[in-house]
């Protein structure tokens, strides 16, 4: 805090009332040193450091949005035969030397930080702080998927050893191998259109599989400056390439394509299932696919929590991003005696975010990816109106930015009378708030019962109380006294269960077993 006031050029009341604006990530603990958050050269992404700043106004200014050509979608076979052909020299490299690649990546993305960072607010929309903590997390996922890789992808002696005897069988030794599966097709979302990307790429080649990438058609340039990062830390062309174009079209062709080894996709639940079908239906070998879909996220709020707490935790995670993040908050439950209380905190909070152009750096709020997105959202709003208490977030700064900047939508909170209220996820800046009185294990029956399973806020103050409320919940992400997105990489492991996701956890130490097969080698000696 101090070195943030020891910058004259901010004012300090702008640093003081603006929730969205902290820190990129939290502080790790020392044993993650190795990932890109806490590198000591990213001692300097902060926004209120001058040079910091000043070299992210000079990326933006020369920083060109790629144009990626549409593939077409009736010529997949092509890549998939060269996708199938490079399986064979680049599964067969030790896996020191495939984790080297994606090393080398992060060392070059950490250095081109402000080039990206420019392309994610230019082609996404991103605000700066956003495009920062983003691309952190390709470097996480880039190093943290080379460091698990070459843990887990040793050969096994087993049953192993008790003191000097080997267990098992007599006369026999067995040795557990991971391996590839073979081309892998990786279908991104806009959202993180490098963080994700990023990841899904990096687990399946560090795994030894070859990758057939289709990024969301909103944002293919940044998909393409990473793929020709990647290229050049040397990850071989035909073991990544991109194919770009609708997913109705060119991911549908990819998803049925004969021969690929795997899918793994982040979206909407409505398209995994249709991922899944497609699979199904398909001849031959039965198909793994990952999918990370969306939530309807709850926080739930005993009458012990803290209120700055709570408002802080609820500004973040309904708000930042605009909303656009699968793990944000949809469903604020505030138990009835501080329910008042809250809600003119969160309001008066609301009503203090920046919204604008998301170049700007004092922006907290940007707009919505696309005029497609802007107008499902505005349409969820009309219903809201008739069917919901409309509560009073947004200021006249922030109404009257979205009449100047394409797209945006001001702060929403509605008061709503049940949890089953909501039927579906809103993907935008839209705070659902319900009351409760009695008991909170049955409000976290309610929301399970929503069916989805990805993100829950808990406050209390009553350890014992989160501690049964986090296990009642059918919920893969569960995050007690603070907000509840931006899971880091190998700290927090994160995806779904439910209609939120197959599993496993992206950033987790499982992540990796789903892309390989298993070989066990049984020699009678
Ligand atoms: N991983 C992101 C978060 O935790 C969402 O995709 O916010």
């Amino acid at each position: 805090f101090v070195h943030q006031l020891a910058d004259e050029t901010l004012p300090v009341a702008e640093l003081l009332v603006s929730p969205l604006r902290q820190e990129p990530h939290p502080s790790l603990p020392l044993p993650l040193a190795l990932f890109g958050t806490q590198r000591p050269n990213s001692a300097g992404l902060d926004l209120t450091v001058p040079a910091m700043r000043d070299s992210l106004l000079a990326a933006y200014a020369s920083t060109q949005v790629p144009s990626v050509p549409v593939f077409d979608a009736k010529l997949v076979s092509g890549p998939l035969e060269i996708s199938t052909t490079s399986y064979k020299t680049w599964s067969k490299m030790p896996v020191t030397e495939r984790a080297a690649t994606l090393r080398q990546s992060a060392d070059a993305l950490q250095t081109q930080l402000p080039q990206f960072c420019a392309l994610l607010v230019k082609e996404a929309f991103k605000t700066w702080n956003d495009a920062i903590s983003e691309v952190r997390e390709a470097i996480d996922f880039l190093r943290y998927y080379a460091a698990q890789a070459e843990a887990i992808m040793q050969p096994q002696t087993l049953p192993g050893k008790e003191g000097n005897n080997v267990l098992g069988i007599t006369g026999e030794s067995n040795e557990l191998f991971l391996t590839g599966r073979g081309a892998w097709v990786c279908i991104s979302p806009w959202n993180f259109p490098l963080a994700i990307f990023t990841g899904q790429i990096a687990a399946a080649l560090v795994t030894g599989n070859t990758v057939l990438a289709k990024p969301a058609e909103q944002t293919p340039g940044v998909a393409l400056a990473m793929v020709k990062l990647m290229h050049a830390a040397g990850v071989p062309e035909g073991a990544l390439q991109l194919l770009h174009g609708p997913g109705e079209t060119v991911g549908a062709a990819l998803v049925a394509a004969p021969g690929v080894a795997g899918v793994v996709f982040t979206g909407s639940t409505q398209v995994a299932k249709i991922i899944n079908r497609a699979l199904a239906a398909k001849d031959g070998p039965i198909v793994p696919l990952i999918a990370e879909t969306g939530g309807i996220n709850a926080m739930l709020v005993d009458s012990t929590a803290l209120p700055e707490q709570v408002c802080d935790a609820v500004m973040q995670s309904a708000f930042r991003s605009a909303g656009q993040r699968c793990s944000a908050l949809r469903l604020l439950c505030l138990h009835e005696e501080i329910a008042d209380h809250v809600i003119e905190m969160i309001c008066g909070a609301a009503r203090e975010l920046v919204a604008g152009d998301p170049a700007d750096l004092a922006t907290d709020l940007g707009p919505v990816i696309d005029a497609e997105a802007f107008e499902g959202i505005q349409h969820q709003l009309k219903r809201l109106d008739v069917e919901a208490k409309r509560l009073p977030a947004q200021s006249e700064q922030a109404q009257a930015a979205t009449n100047k900047v394409a797209n945006l939508i001001a702060p929403q909170a509605y008061e709503v009378a049940n949890i089953s209220d909501l039927k579906q996820e809103i993907f935008g800046p839209v705070l659902h708030i319900v009351r409760w009185t009695g008991d909170p294990l049955k409000v976290i029956e309610q929301i399970n019962a929503l069916g989805y399973g990805l993100t829950i806020g808990i406050q209390t103050r009553i350890d014992s109380r989160a501690q049964a409320l986090a296990h009642a919940a059918h919920i893969g992400n569960v995050y007690i006294n603070r907000n509840q997105i931006g899971a880091v990489v190998g700290v927090q492991p994160f995806g779904g269960e439910g209609l939120s996701g197959t599993g496993p956890k992206a950033g987790g130490p499982h992540y990796l077993y789903r892309f390989c097969a298993e070989q066990t080698i049984t020699i009678n000696t």
